[in-house]
């Protein structure tokens, strides 16, 4: 499918499926160099991260766990910027190695307050693996530690990405037509 349509808006095609397969096996050998040995947990961001996360954990052949959490959104009682919280983690992660896995990060507001709110549980560290990356609208001082790949500022679905819910499903990845 070259376009597709989700409720009022145009999208077309940006990254095929194939592209975006290799680049997770290519960032799953990076994750199996890198973190040998140190057994990481794999938290895996729900909902953009479902597809993503099932597919770079077919690459990853060290030991390691996964879990998913979600996260609760809500406006801050002091200030007008979004508190997020974590919830659903049972897992243990004191002195554990933790991957952070997220669908995409954009301005990196979220992942920001993710790695603050995981500090508190204790971890040895912390590390992010990321479907997409926009640097150019990252405003926060916080760089993923594995890319799938680098996208410009542009708004994207598909590949578990949704715009209001819907397009998650594409197996490829799709941009919002100007
Ligand atoms: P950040 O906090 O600005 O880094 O945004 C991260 C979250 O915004 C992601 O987890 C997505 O849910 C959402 N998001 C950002 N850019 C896009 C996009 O292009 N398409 C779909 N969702 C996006």
């Amino acid at each position: 499918m070259k376009k597709v349509t989700i409720l009022d808006k145009e999208f077309e095609l940006f990254i095929e499926s194939n592209t975006i397969q290799e680049n997770i096996k290519r960032i799953a050998t990076d994750i199996n160099n890198d973190l040998e040995g140190k057994n990481p947990i794999f938290v895996a961001i729900l909902n953009g991260s479902f597809m993503f996360a099932g597919d770079l954990m077919k690459h990853v052949t060290i030991p390691s766990e996964i879990t998913f959490v979600r996260i609760a959104s809500y406006k801050g009682v002091r200030s007008t910027k979004d508190v997020k919280e974590v919830l659903g983690l049972v897992e243990n992660i004191k002195d554990r190695t933790v991957v952070i896995v997220e669908d995409i990060v954009d301005t990196g507001h979220t992942i920001e307050q993710l790695i603050s709110q995981f500090e508190l549980l204790r971890p040895k560290e912390i590390k992010i693996a990321t479907l997409l990356f926009k640097p150019e609208a990252l405003v926060k001082g916080v760089k993923p530690d594995f890319v799938a790949l680098e996208i410009p500022n542009d708004f994207v679905v598909g590949f578990g990405l949704d715009y209001d819910g819907f397009g998650r499903n594409l197996r490829d990845i799709y941009k919002i037509k100007p």
